[in-house]
């Protein structure tokens, strides 16, 4: 079921001649006109043995066709191709421009002439077997399994030892199926720990079930409409020796009982990659993390997720994963000019064409770039795509009538030796989605996802178990050195985090009504942090800005986000109340003095923190949990800050 790529088809026939619309030729035909087109757009996946449902391989089955043809090419649902124009430039790309779609209906309108039959070009010379070349090493599956006609999507891990004694490189991965048409996608886990063998089922299937499987590394995936390619400039996925390979494969069943026995070619790269590939999803774990919770009848669920470049990218590529009820994805840059660079954009995501897209030339991106991106789904009745009549909550999980949800970004760093601070920075952005995800008391049904709850989660930060706790609380040096933990609520009510910058000009104009407040709890269990978010202040700035302004209270340097990440803040001055339990219990302005930007009252008629701090203080719920803050945009606001919750 191997997809014929669009970028060898053009190899092998040249650029088709493309004609502005309102200049077509006289008459068309299917010899002059037609055909080329077709074969270069249509025949490679419309012949016998490829996924598409009739060939088009001839005048006769083009002319047979023909109508729906013109349908589906003017609505651009054929060819099939996601990403929209304008966001980025991909490989391969399978787009017909609006003159060749009004060349095509000409020739339709116009009675289908089918022209010099000895003008007709030759097919395409498609390619036996594998589609990008001879594997270096093939490996399969040690029996087949067998696919039930029907019942629920099935997830399978297939574990396949490759037998590599030393460490190698993988350039491209392309497998076969015996049964294409219920092999819905598969992802190339690899697995040195031996947890995948240790997990093989009893019951005489090959592989394991299920999806809560922790691999060590990772070859790409492939999915239904998509090409195998080979990655750009040598550019190559770590395999280490001794790996098994596991295929987590979905299917979906078609009716009828089949036997799947997948064939895998892996492609070694002849030499280690100069640079290191990485990726960074938005949200990161397809939105485990990211309380994708939708109501029924919800037309624009949205899950927004954004991460900041701490060193200077090139980017390689781009995919997308979700489900049936997806609507958009979208990630855009901006650059820390402020100007603004879509990367990557589908608005009416096909769950039947999951992809992974290569830019056609790298994307240059510097430090302090902020990617922002994310999923919308609707849930309403009006999507014809909804899984359920009338429609129902949809919550996380890997059923195809549950929904997940991530667009990623394929990247190396710009200079090989920042490849680590990347890297890191990739895995701060996945620990503070977690780490958010819990403040809220996201509930995660992990005997749903067939797992164990892992260490790092606790389903109830109501109740946290302090002593057996194994991440200890968030730990940050003030500016006299001191250790303060500003998220864990030990031996008071509550915590006040008052978000500042040393030059924003409304959050300086609050210092003396934090610090009247600091002075007026001094005996009350509440404890005041200042928390400077700007990610290159340094001590010594903060120190000067502490004396300028008086400030009374313990100051942490919040370079890296963290809590701005596990608060939500948006603004500065904006304050974040925690409780004991871990929640934030208000979220806002410390008063409403500043109505928006540039207009101010005298004297504010709302003091929402101090509302909150006495509603806390004789144990009432507090009224007004969330407000806006007027004043300064916090920059650079790391992925978790940002994830919405619906309102
Ligand atoms: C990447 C593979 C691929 C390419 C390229 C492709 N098709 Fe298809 N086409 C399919 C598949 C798969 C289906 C069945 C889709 C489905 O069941 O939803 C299909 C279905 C169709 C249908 C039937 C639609 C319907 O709903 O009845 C038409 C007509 C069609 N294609 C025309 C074209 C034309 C014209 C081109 C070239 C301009 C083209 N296709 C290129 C894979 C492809």
């Amino acid at each position: 079921m191997r997809l014929w790529s669009a970028v060898l088809l053009a190899l092998v026939l040249g650029p088709v001649t493309v004609q502005a619309a309102d200049e077509l030729p006289a008459a068309v035909t299917f010899a002059d006109h037609v055909a080329p087109l077709v074969f270069e757009h249509c025949t490679g996946c419309h012949r016998p043995g490829q996924v598409a449902p009739f060939p088009l391989m001839n005048y006769t089955d083009t002319r047979k066709h023909a109508k729906t043809m013109l349908r589906v090419v003017q609505d651009r649902y054929m060819p099939p191709w996601q990403p929209e124009k304008g966001h980025g430039e991909f490989r391969g790309e399978r787009r017909l421009t609006d003159a060749q779609i009004a060349l095509f209906e000409k020739w339709v309108t116009s009675g289908m002439a089918e022209g010099d039959p000895q003008k007709v070009p030759p097919l395409p010379k498609y390619p036996e077997g594998w589609q990008i070349g001879k594997p270096d090493l093939v490996v399969k599956m040690d029996r087949p399994f067998e696919v039930p006609a029907d019942g629920p999507d099935i997830y399978q891990n297939f574990v396949i030892p490759l037998g590599v004694n030393e460490d190698k490189w993988v350039s491209a991965v392309e497998f076969r199926a015996t049964a294409p048409e219920v092999v819905h996608h598969v992802l190339y886990f690899l697995d040195n720990s031996g947890r995948g063998r240790a997990k093989l089922s009893k019951d005489g299937q090959p592989g394991f079930p299920g999806m809560g499987f922790r691999p060590t590394g990772s070859l790409g995936g492939w999915a239904v409409g998509a090409t195998p390619i080979r990655l750009p400039d040598g550019l190559a996925r770590p395999l280490r020796k001794g790996s098994d390979l596991v295929l987590q494969t979905h299917f979906h069943l078609s009716g009828k009982a089949v036997k799947e026995e997948i064939t895998v070619g892996i492609y070694f790269a002849d030499k280690p990659p100069e640079r290191t590939l990485v990726t960074v999803a938005l949200p990161p774990h397809f939105g485990l993390f990211s309380n994708i919770d939708i109501p029924a009848g919800r037309s624009d669920f949205k899950v927004q997720d954004s991460f900041t470049l701490p060193v200077d990218v090139d980017l390689v590529g781009a995919a997308a994963h979700a489900h049936y009820l997806a609507k958009t994805m979208n990630i855009t840059a901006t650059l820390p000019g402020g100007e603004k660079k879509p990367l990557f954009s589908i608005r009416d995501w096909d769950f039947n064409w999951q992809g992974q897209y290569l830019y056609k030339d790298y994307i240059r991106l510097p430090k302090g770039t902020v990617l922002r991106g994310g999923v919308t789904w609707d849930n309403s009745a009006a999507n014809p795509r909804n899984t359920s009549s009338p429609p129902v909550r949809v919550t996380w999980g890997e059923g195809s009538k549950d929904e997940m949800g991530q667009v990623s970004l394929m990247m190396v760093a710009a200079h090989q030796a920042d490849t680590p601070k990347l890297q890191k920075a990739i895995k701060d952005h996945s620990d503070e989605t977690v780490l958010l995800s819990r403040l809220r008391g996201d509930k995660i049904d992990w005997a749903k996802l067939g797992v164990e709850r892992p260490a790092f989660w606790k389903d109830s930060p109501a109740t946290p178990k302090k002593k057996e706790a194994k991440t200890p609380p968030l730990s940050l040096r003030d500016l006299d050195g001191k250790e303060q933990t500003p998220l864990a609520v030990e031996g008071a009510k509550a915590h006040v985090l008052f978000f500042t910058t040393t030059d924003c000009p409304i959050a300086n104009s609050y210092v003396p009504e934090i610090n009247a407040m600091v002075k007026e709890f001094t005996d009350r269990p509440v404890r005041f942090y200042a928390v400077h978010v700007d990610s290159d202040l340094t001590p010594d700035e903060a120190r000067t800005h502490r004396k300028e302004y008086g400030l009374n209270l313990p100051i942490l340097l919040d370079t890296r986000h963290q809590l701005v990440a596990a608060t939500g803040v948006t603004r500065t001055p904006e304050v974040a109340v925690l409780l004991a339990d871990g929640k934030v219990a208000y979220r806002g302005r410390i008063d409403d003095r500043y109505p928006s930007l540039g207009k101010k009252r005298q004297t504010p008629t709302q003091r929402d923190l101090r509302d909150a701090l006495a509603a806390i203080l004789s144990g009432e719920p507090v009224r007004v949990a969330r407000t806006e803050a007027v004043g300064c945009s916090i920059p650079d606001v790391r992925a978790v800050g940002q994830v919405k919750t619906p309102n």
